[in-house]
């Protein structure tokens, strides 16, 4: 069974004991005993079954059963057996009672209040499940377990003229809340000091390294002055509260909110705002010069429908960026009515930090009638985007995004090459700014290239019918050995870009998001120029000449929309062939980071939300991951709730190591944005070759916003900005 489904079952079991124990003592109370001792009876199995979901589940990783192991099953086990042997005999007793007062016997406090005793335990399992979420800390199962007796002397009290030792219960349970409560809400408070969102907001810029934002990891750092690779104690060290899985320890608030040393303090910083592109291109390259100015405005859409957008030259998707390999690209934004700020992030870009369009990290944001200028070498090709990185969930929703394709130098111009960002404007899914399919004619034996990108929040399934296609390409990285492909979806992560590449057949070939909407159709045209139907400029051209596709006996049909709503999902980790890679799972790490996703109560900024949680903590409270430049960082990322998190670290892409313990067997995957599905643990591993401050976030960007956030900081580099947003 998959991670996924264990977890659904032992909610699934959790809920039904829970219901069953309360059922039992609500039959009980209404003198009801034959029922109350079937639902018992019912109860003792699920509380069992219980044990046996959360120790399957376990299987999967102990950050999938923390705090049921520590907290929520020790409390539901002792409180059946407690209602068990003191609600059962007499229970048992009344049931088979001839007489009605032995019936009636049954609903007396001996029998009822156990029952429901163990009726609220068992709840608290899920309760906390939903409520707290992933990690159980010490301060919040005193709560619960407060809370569980405070429920259960209230029950007793209201069926009972006389509790024994109430007062003494009574004040244990106040206590046992009081100190819950200290243990956590005062850590959380002060972990606010020195996490990254309020240090490097700090007014001194001395005060605002990085190093500072986690004491632990600069005192690690200096611990270990030769800079060499650490032993796996040693990062556990430097990010305990994020690494506490990999210890099977607890992620203690009070961790992240110990005091600066005057090393930290005095430690010398360079300012996020002096790793900026350069001035000139690469031999050989050209300057591209862009101006992009946001504004708000009404979008017509290819049907003639208006959609008000906040837009990038009043269009949406904004104007193609496009380089060749080796140019550099300046970028004039401006902004001229977008109230909220906008700033331009390179998704998947590994730009300078300084480049990089992070509000409050790297620069501020750019207010009305003001300006920022971005400046960068085309190193990497391929398909990226660009999108505001300011109130960015809002932002893209509303259009600020536009593409960024990069061709390699000396690349060929023939074929037809799209760039098709996918997007959803008031429920009706856009490629571009087309509601409706982009038609286009395309003579057979024409190379033709389609770059898929999700803008959304939430991935889309693609299908292409009519071709034997390659996926050849996968957030900008070209794969090795890409294999024929037909009859499958593609799932692609938002955020993410898949380049499709096919030779036109003589038939028609369709592309279709989600299985409904008809995105694209090339029909077969006797001349090659065809026609193109739509403003969206094309990127670089860009011929796949390797590309022998187009085999008619296995050419499917382009018509079938619902045959293709039937094709098996590409499993990207078996798709390809290997090739060597700089470093492997077997490589010696520097710095080993995890990060456990689920929901629950956390501080955000300034205010407790029910948020989208990284090892119980929500931005700007998750301690920042530092790193050293040169650094070999492997990073564990677990999904334990039940949304999917596209992962999406800047600066740097990312390689797969492995997902759920298998190892990808085709192409290696290198990845800006990956998507985490319930119950998957993803490790990949990156080099900390791009010194600086970046956001490393869930690209569902509501979930961003609503704290799955954190920053990766280089040691020594500052910011001399407030800090606190990240978009
Ligand atoms: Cu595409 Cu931080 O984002
Ligand atoms: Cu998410």
């Amino acid at each position: 069974m998959t991670t996924d489904r264990l977890m659904a079952l032992d909610l699934l079991v959790s809920v039904l004991a829970a219901a069953a124990w309360a059922g039992a003592g609500a039959a009980a109370a209404a003198r009801r005993p034959r029922t109350a001792a079937a639902l018992m009876a019912g109860a003792m199995v699920a509380s069992l079954a219980r044990a046996g979901s959360v120790l399957a589940l376990a299987g999967a990783g102990w950050w999938f059963v923390q705090e049921k192991v520590t907290v929520a099953l020790p409390l539901l086990l002792t409180a059946s057996v407690v209602a068990a042997v003191t609600a059962g005999p007499r229970l048992l007793a009344a049931s088979r009672a001839t007489s009605a007062a032995g019936r009636d016997a049954v609903g007396s406090p001996a029998v009822v209040v156990p029952l429901l005793g163990a009726g609220y335990a068992a709840a608290a399992g899920p309760v906390q499940t939903f409520l707290l979420g992933y990690p159980a800390e010490p301060g919040s199962a005193l709560i619960l377990l407060a809370v569980v007796a405070g429920a259960v002397l209230v029950t007793w009290r209201a069926m009972a003229p006389r509790v024994p030792l109430l007062r003494a219960a009574t004040a244990a349970t106040v206590a046992a809340a009081l100190a819950g409560g200290v243990l956590t809400f005062l850590p959380a408070t002060t972990a606010g000091a020195t996490t990254p969102g309020a240090a490097l907001g700090a007014a001194t810029p001395e005060a605002a390294t990085a190093g500072a934002a986690t004491p632990e990891a600069a005192t690690a750092g200096a611990a270990t002055p030769g800079g060499g690779v650490l032993g796996d104690g040693a990062p556990a060290a430097a990010a305990p509260a994020a690494d506490a899985p990999a210890e099977g320890g607890h992620d203690m608030p009070g961790h992240a909110a110990s005091a600066q040393t005057s090393a930290q303090m005095s430690a010398p910083g360079r300012p996020v705002t002096d790793f900026r592109g350069p001035s000139e291109p690469a031999p050989g390259g050209t300057v591209r010069r862009f101006t992009l100015t946001a504004r708000t405005a009404t979008v017509t859409l290819s049907s003639g429908r208006k959609v008000a957008a906040w837009t990038f030259d009043g269009q949406v998707p904004g104007p193609p960026i496009t380089a060749t390999q080796g140019d550099l690209v300046e970028v004039r934004l401006r902004n001229a009515d977008i109230t909220e700020g906008v700033t331009l992030h390179w998704h998947g870009y590994d730009v300078p930090s300084g480049e990089d369009g992070v509000p409050g990290l790297t620069q501020e944001a750019v207010r009305p009638g003001g300006e920022f200028v971005y400046r960068f070498l085309a190193a990497q090709t391929g398909t990226y985007w660009y999108h505001t990185h300011e109130v960015s969930d809002i932002g893209v929703r509303m259009g600020l995004y536009g593409m960024f394709v990069v061709a390699p130098r000396g690349s060929a111009t023939t074929g037809v090459d799209l760039t098709l960002p996918v997007h959803t404007f008031a429920g009706t899914t856009v490629a571009g700014d087309h509601d409706q399919p982009i038609l286009q004619g395309v003579a057979p034996g024409t190379p033709v290239r389609l770059r898929l990108v999700d803008t959304d929040n939430t991935p889309h399934r693609f299908t292409l019918a009519g071709t034997v296609y390659r996926l050849v390409a996968v957030d900008g990285t070209d794969l090795s050995g890409p294999g024929p492909l037909s009859r499958a979806g593609l799932r692609l992560p938002a955020g993410g870009r898949y380049d499709l590449a096919f030779t036109m057949p003589s038939g028609p070939v369709v592309l279709r998001a989600d299985d409904r909407t008809e995105v694209v159709r090339l029909t077969a045209t006797a001349n090659g120029t065809g026609h193109v139907s739509g403003t969206d400029a094309p990127g670089p051209q860009h011929t796949d000449r390797s590309d022998q596709s187009g085999n008619a006996t296995d050419v499917t049909d382009a018509g079938d929309a619902a045959a293709a709503a039937g094709w098996p999902e590409l499993d990207l980790t078996r798709y390809g062939t290997p090739a060597p890679t700089p470093y492997t799972s077997r490589s010696r790490f520097d710095r080993r980071f995890t990060l456990v996703l689920d929901r629950g109560l956390a501080l955000g900024d300034g205010l407790p939300i029910y948020a989208h949680t990284i090892n119980g903590r929500a931005y700007p409270h998750v301690p920042t991951q530092v790193v050293r430049e040169g650094d070999l960082v492997r990073l564990t990322v677990v999904n334990r709730g039940r949304d999917t998190h596209p992962w999406h670290l800047h600066g740097h892409r990312v390689l797969v190591l492995a997902r759920d313990g298998r190892a990808p067997t085709g192409s290696p995957l290198w990845l800006d944005t990956f998507d985490v599905r319930p119950g998957e643990v993803w490790e990949v591993a990156f080099r900390a070759g791009n010194p600086g401050l970046w956001m490393n976030h869930c690209h569902n960007l509501s979930h961003a916003d609503l704290g799955m956030m954190l920053h990766l900081a280089y040691e020594g580099v500052t910011t001399p900005f407030h800090g606190g947003h990240g978009g």
